[in-house]
Formats: structure tokens, C-alpha cells, sequence
């Protein structure tokens, strides 16, 4: 009969047990299984209070995990290098009591005297291949009696369960810790990566006594327009680097023919004009995470006639990206003084835009620029980037008036 009620004790504490059976769970749902496993412990046990303690040997100190009876479970720690004494001795032994620890010259006073303190009666090591982990202690049986040698073996089994739960358990906060700092690595990184971009946006534009911000104004005004026009996040993306970029061939051009305020000669605009190419060369041997920036420099002085330089690409073959650049490139340069002329007024500049249409400017891409400045306008975009740049004053009505007759969107 006795017999009976042990086996099915111990098939029933298995069975509780196999829900905890060292799945990897989240840290919350872990912390709530592990009290489980402490309470299903305590039932197989008759005794009221248990804790799981999770020991860092790096401190070293023991901290709870899990704890039914207790209080301040998430506070509960003590002190101690005990690695070399207590586990080295008990993890190849069974449950200890620690009222009896005499006959164990391993099981360290300080550890013993601690949990007594704690109202804990027995303890098991948690160990898995070998690797301690920490321990589990219970008080003493709620009914008065001793423990059995059965009982013993009982939290064995348990302890051995739990153990592999809690080894799980910390590969998985291990795993998160590093992915949590890999991923504060990387986005450090990304600022350093657009940093330096910014850094080398300032150092294009340095050499150009009239383009200061130019990069930043086409970065700025391409990013916008390329959202009305629906890109991809990393098309938009990759448009706003290759704003800030898309001058940087112009680092090998003499500065004294980009500030040259009477016309250039053959040779010194051959030598401007290069800068399409020496930034494309330069950008290839940057590996960027997006795709077109380097095509984008390159090809942001086409044409969709096919009139443009290096490539004379005509309309679709000329990148999507570089059509944007070269539409916001061009109204950056005429909505700002240059060394040959002074800055054109907004009406002046979208004639200039207008007698270009399908010539110098895709006019899809011309129809939703005109778009995104009607909704500046009216006010219904998010944020205007546009207009504020443009260097006059200008009310809706007479954005409204010159904008007249220009497609929202062009066939
Ligand atoms: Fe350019």
C-alpha cells in the first residue's frame, strides 16, 4: 500500500514535472514555470516554502530565480565563492540536509548558515553535464516528520529537470544579452555611418563658395519627393545618401573652376563634367546596405532626351533615383545664387522646369514634385521641406497660381 502511494507520488510529480521539462521560454514566462516547478516540488515534498537560486560565478553570488513562501523572492541573494567548496563536492552527491552537514566537509558553513536563515531544511545542487548552475532548497516537511531517503531521491529527479530548464534558460538570456549588444553596436555604427556621410556631404559642399547645404537641400527635397512618389523604404533610403553624395567627384575637381563665375573653357568643362564618373568610382568601393547609390551618382546629369552625360541614357534606362536627383539637383542650383548668376525667384525656376519637361526632366517625376509642393502649400503635408528653402516669400495663392497648368501627376 505504501508502496502504491510512493509510485504514484512519483509518477505524478513526473508528470507535473514534464511541463517544465527545459523548453526555452521567454524570461517572463520562465519566471513563472520555474514557480510552478518550486511549488510542484513543495507538493511532492509536504513542505511550504522553496527557492531556486541561480549562482554567477563571475560575482560570484547566488540569486534567486523562483520562490513559493517566501518573500522578496527578486531581492533574495547572498555572497560567496562557493564554486570550488560546494559544488564541486555536492553536485556529485544526492540532497543534503543541511541541519546535517558534519559528514560533508565540502558543504561550506557560510552557504548553510544562510540558507538556514532563510528557513531552508534541504538542499540540491543544479547542475547539467557537470556545468553547476545553482541550487534548489526547501524548508522542512510541513508535517513535522524527516525527510525519507525517498524524498531525497524524488528531489533528485526534480532538481535534475529543473536543472536543464534553468540551463535553457540562461543560453537564452545569454543569447538576448549579446543580441542586445550587437544591436546597440550597430545602430552606434549606423551613426558613425551617417556621420561621416554628413562629414563628407560638408567637405563636397566646402568647395563651392555658393553650394553651402546643397548636398543637404537634395538629400532633404529628393528624400521628400521620392516618399511621394511611393519608393520602396530602401529606395527612399538609398535616395537620401545619394543626395548627400551624389557631388563627390566634384573633391577632384579644381576649385577654381567649380567657383569660376565667367564661362568655362573646354578643358575645365570636360574636367567639371567628370564628376559624375570619379564619384561613381569613388562610391564602388563603398559597400553601402543600399542598393543604386553609386548608379544614382553617376547618372544624376542624364537627360531623358538622351542629351545628358556620361552615359546619354534616354527616359527608364536612366535609375528612377538619379531622374529624382537630377530634377531637385537642378531647381537646388536655380533657387540659389551661383557665381555666374544670381538665384532665379520660384516663378522664374518653375518655367525653367516647365520649358524642360520631357527634355531635361522625366515628367512623372516633375508631376509629383509639383504634387508634394501643392500639398506644402495647402498645408496638408506632414512637414514642409520645400518651400521654406526657396529663399522668398510665398503664400498659397501664389504657389497655387504659378504651379497652374503644371500635371499633378504627368502622363
Ligand atoms: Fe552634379
Amino acid at each position: 500500500m505504501a508502496d502504491d502511494l510512493s509510485l504514484k507520488r512519483l509518477l505524478f510529480t513526473l508528470n507535473a514535472l514534464s511541463e517544465f521539462d527545459g523548453d526555452v521560454v521567454s524570461p517572463g514566462e520562465f519566471k513563472k514555470s520555474a514557480n510552478s516547478a518550486v511549488s510542484m516540488v513543495l507538493g511532492a515534498l509536504c513542505s511550504t516554502k522553496g527557492v531556486i537560486f541561480f549562482y554567477d560565478r563571475g560575482k560570484p553570488e547566488f540569486s534567486a530565480v523562483a520562490g513559493v513562501g517566501v518573500t522578496g523572492v527578486d531581492e533574495l541573494k547572498f555572497k560567496g565563492d562557493f564554486y570550488e567548496t560546494w559544488f564541486e563536492g555536492l553536485r556529485k552527491c544526492r540532497p543534503l540536509d543541511i541541519k546535517r552537514p558534519v559528514r560533508k566537509p565540502y558543504f561550506p558553513a557560510p552557504l548553510g548558515d544562510a540558507l538556514d536563515r532563510m528557513g531552508m531544511r534541504v538542499t540540491a545542487c543544479l547542475c547539467v553535464k557537470d556545468e553547476p548552475l545553482g541550487l534548489i532548497a526547501i524548508d522542512g516537511r510541513a508535517d513535522g516528520q524527516e525527510y525519507t531517503q525517498r524524498d531525497f531521491d524524488l528531489l533528485s529527479v526534480m532538481a535534475g529537470h529543473i536543472s536543464l530548464s534553468l540551463h535553457n534558460q540562461h543560453l537564452l538570456t545569454r543569447l538576448i544579452r549579446k543580441y542586445n549588444d550587437n544591436r546597440d553596436f550597430y545602430e552606434n555604427l549606423g551613426h558613425i555611418y551617417y556621420d561621416t556621410i554628413y562629414a563628407f556631404a560638408a567637405a563636397i559642399d566646402a568647395k563651392d563658395a555658393y553650394t553651402k547645404g546643397h548636398s543637404n537641400r537634395v538629400s532633404m527635397y529628393s528624400t521628400a519627393l521620392a516618399r511621394e512618389m511611393n519608393l520602396a523604404p530602401e529606395e527612399i533610403e538609398g535616395v537620401a545618401i545619394a543626395g548627400l553624395l551624389h557631388d563627390i567627384g566634384k573633391i577632384a575637381v579644381d576649385k577654381s573652376i567649380i567657383n569660376k563665375a565667367g564661362p568655362l573653357t573646354s578643358g575645365e568643362c570636360g574636367e567639371l563634367n567628370s564628376h559624375p564618373v570619379v564619384g561613381y568610382e569613388i562610391l564602388s568601393r563603398v559597400k553601402f546596405p543600399w542598393k543604386g547609390i553609386q548608379m544614382i551618382t553617376r547618372s544624376h546629369h542624364e537627360r531623358v532626351d538622351g542629351a545628358g552625360y556620361p552615359d546619354r541614357l534616354k527616359k527608364d534606362a536612366i535609375p528612377i533615383g538619379a531622374r529624382i536627383m537630377a530634377l531637385v539637383d537642378a531647381f537646388d542650383a536655380m533657387t540659389t545664387d551661383r557665381p555666374y548668376r544670381p538665384r532665379l525667384n520660384f516663378r522664374e525656376a518653375m518655367g525653367e522646369v516647365r520649358a524642360n519637361l520631357s527634355r531635361q526632366f522625366d515628367s512623372d517625376v516633375v508631376g509629383h514634385f509639383m504634387s508634394l509642393i501643392r500639398k506644402e502649400a495647402s498645408g496638408s503635408s506632414k512637414r514642409a521641406v520645400i518651400i521654406p528653402f526657396i529663399g522668398e516669400r510665398l503664400n498659397p495663392a501664389t504657389i497655387k497660381r504659378v504651379l497652374e497648368g503644371f500635371p499633378e501627376t504627368a502622363a
